[in-house]
C-alpha cells in the first residue's frame, strides 16, 4: 500500500467521523422533552399551559378517532340523527348564538344584510342569490338547514364545521335578517311608523367608501 492510498484512507475515516458526530447533535438538540422541569419559569415546568381561549387543534369531531374514516362514519352518525330533527324555538339566545356563526361561516360571501354582497365575493368570488328573494324568503326552514349540510351547486358543505344546532341557530338568523327587509309597515312600533313616514321617499344612495 503506498502512503498516498494510507494517507487517503486516513482522511476518509476522520471525515465519516466528523459526520457521526454532526449527525449526534441532530438527535441531541437542545430542547426540552414532554414533561421536563425548567427553571426558566416560576412553575418548574417547560411545557407553558395554553392562553386563555385557546382552541386545542385535538378537539371536535375527529378528535380521538384513530383515522378520519372512523371519524367520518361518527359524523354520518349523527348526521342522520339530526337529519330528522325539528328547529327548536327561536330564542334570544339562539339568535345570537346565530349571528355569531352566521358572522363567521356565512357572511363573508353573503354579507352582513344576507344580499350575496360579502367580502370574499367584492374580491372575485362568484355572487350567491340574495336571501332577499322571494324564493328564498318562501323556501322552509329546513331548506336552509340542508344547504348547510350539503352545500348546492358550487357552494360546498358546512357540515363539518358547523354542528346542527348552529345550523338551526344560523337559519333563524337568516330568517331575522329576511324580516329586517321585508318587515310590513303596520308590524312597526308606532314611533318608528310615524319617523318612516317623515322620511323623504328616495333614500340617498348609498356611496361605496374611498378604497
Ligand atoms: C365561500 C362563499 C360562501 C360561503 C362562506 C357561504 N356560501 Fe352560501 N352560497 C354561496 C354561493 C356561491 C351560492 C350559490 C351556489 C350556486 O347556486 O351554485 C350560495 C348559495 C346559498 C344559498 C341559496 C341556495 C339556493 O337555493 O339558491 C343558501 C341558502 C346559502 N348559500 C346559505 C349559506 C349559509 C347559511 C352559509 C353559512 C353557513 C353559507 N351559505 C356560506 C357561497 C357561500
Amino acid at each position: 500500500m503506498t502512503a498516498r492510498a494510507l494517507a487517503f484512507g486516513a482522511l476518509l475515516l476522520f471525515g465519516l467521523a466528523g459526520c457521526e458526530r454532526t449527525m449526534r447533535d441532530m438527535y441531541e438538540q437542545p430542547r426540552y422533552g414532554p414533561g421536563e422541569g425548567s427553571p426558566l419559569f416560576p412553575d418548574g415546568r417547560a411545557a407553558r399551559p395554553p392562553p386563555p381561549g385557546s382552541v386545542a387543534n385535538a378537539s371536535g369531531d375527529l378528535a380521538a378517532t384513530s383515522s378520519g374514516r372512523h371519524g367520518q362514519a361518527e359524523v354520518a352518525l349523527r348526521e342522520s340523527a339530526y337529519a330528522a330533527s325539528a328547529p327548536p324555538p327561536v330564542t334570544r339566545t339562539l339568535l345570537q348564538r346565530g349571528q355569531e356563526r352566521y358572522s363567521i361561516y356565512c357572511l363573508p360571501c353573503h354579507s352582513p344584510v344576507g344580499d350575496g354582497d360579502g367580502p370574499i365575493v367584492r374580491r372575485g368570488f362568484p355572487r350567491p342569490p340574495s336571501y332577499h328573494e322571494q324564493r328564498l324568503r318562501e323556501a322552509p326552514d329546513r331548506y336552509f338547514f340542508d344547504v348547510i349540510t350539503h352545500g348546492r351547486g358550487i357552494m360546498y358543505s358546512y357540515a363539518d364545521r358547523v354542528a346542527p344546532e348552529d345550523r338551526w341557530a344560523i337559519v333563524a338568523y337568516i330568517r331575522a335578517l329576511q324580516l329586517s327587509q321585508h318587515a310590513p309597515l303596520a308590524a312597526l312600533p308606532p314611533a318608528l311608523q310615524e319617523k318612516l313616514a317623515a322620511m323623504p321617499a328616495e333614500p340617498p344612495a348609498n356611496k361605496e367608501p374611498a378604497r
